[in-house]
């Protein structure tokens, strides 16, 4: 990895590949951030884009269902990181970026299929803990401000029928970012944490949304009518909001927010 020029920005992020994630690591880079991105297919065009900015980006491919090692290899590789580049990194903002999520097929808990539920909630729920805990320990004691955010969903704060795996990861992950914020809280140069709702996003999560089976996900229309409507943000636009969250100076203040209401 090159150096970076002193402070600038260190972020890890999951789910660049593609989706509002991809918009979200498009923005970091435009924004001068070094980035860690974690998915199960690296993208090209980001290594472009940082390489034509001169800012380091590693892209590892990883399964997210399978947390635990990618937690534990994300532990020793940022207690590494950040010790071989002290000088360059001890005042940076250090940022987590929890994007990626998976959706089990759309459908009444009680016809799914187990290995499924198990992947999306692993993913979506498992491995935002695990990652935030390791982010957390390896960069404890850094100097410059260090901000997780983990991307929640308006799914999370009230229940829709055929998505019960996804409500709950989402309500488990804000309710995560109520703890964690306490926990930090309470010690001397803490993290800062929000659990945030990105709003609705022309992604294939949608796509799987409204193309999911009506007679056992009776909301597709509903996902259909949103796309028709022209209701959906691009993921460049969706980004661009979470980001200006994340560069709020009250972030953290409060640890659950909605990009609707700001
Ligand atoms: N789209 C919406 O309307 C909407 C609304 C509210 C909240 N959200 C939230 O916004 C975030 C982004 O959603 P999106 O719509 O952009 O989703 P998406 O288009 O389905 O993209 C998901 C991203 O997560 C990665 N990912 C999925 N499973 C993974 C796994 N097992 N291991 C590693 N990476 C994995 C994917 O990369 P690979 O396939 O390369 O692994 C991809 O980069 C999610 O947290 C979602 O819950 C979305």
């Amino acid at each position: 990895m090159p150096t970076p020029p002193a402070s600038s920005p260190f972020t890890v992020l999951t789910g660049a590949s593609r989706g509002m994630g991809l918009g979200i690591a498009r923005g970091l880079i435009d924004a001068g951030h070094q980035l860690l991105t974690l998915q199960r297919t690296p993208n090209p065009e980001l290594q472009a884009r940082a390489q034509a900015r001169g800012l380091a980006i590693e892209q590892w491919s990883v399964d997210l269902s399978e947390p635990l090692a990618v937690a534990e290899r994300l532990r020793s590789h940022l207690s590494a990181h950040l010790s071989a580049q002290r000088e360059a990194l001890q005042d940076a903002a250090l940022n987590l970026i929890n994007n990626a999520a998976l959706l089990a097929e759309p459908g009444p808990l009680r016809d799914a299929d187990l290995a499924d539920l198990s992947r999306a909630t692993r993913a979506s729920l498992e491995a935002p803990l695990l990652l935030t805990a390791a982010f957390l320990g390896a960069t404890q004691g850094a100097r410059g401000p260090r901000r997780v955010l983990n991307v929640s969903s308006g799914l999370g704060r009230f229940a829709l029928a055929g998505t019960a795996s996804y409500c709950a990861a989402k309500a488990g992950v804000d309710h995560l970012s109520r703890a964690v914020a306490l926990e930090e809280g309470e010690v001397e140069g803490g993290a800062r944490i929000v659990s945030l709702a990105p709003g609705v996003i022309d992604t294939d999560m949608q796509v799987q949304l409204r193309s999911g089976n009506a007679e056992r996900f009776a909301h597709c229309s509903r996902f259909e009518q949103m796309k028709t409507s022209g209701a959906l943000d691009s993921i460049d636009a969706a980004a661009a909001k979470v980001l200006a969250w994340l560069q709020r100076e009250d972030f953290g203040r409060d640890p659950i927010g909605d990009v609707r209401q700001p």
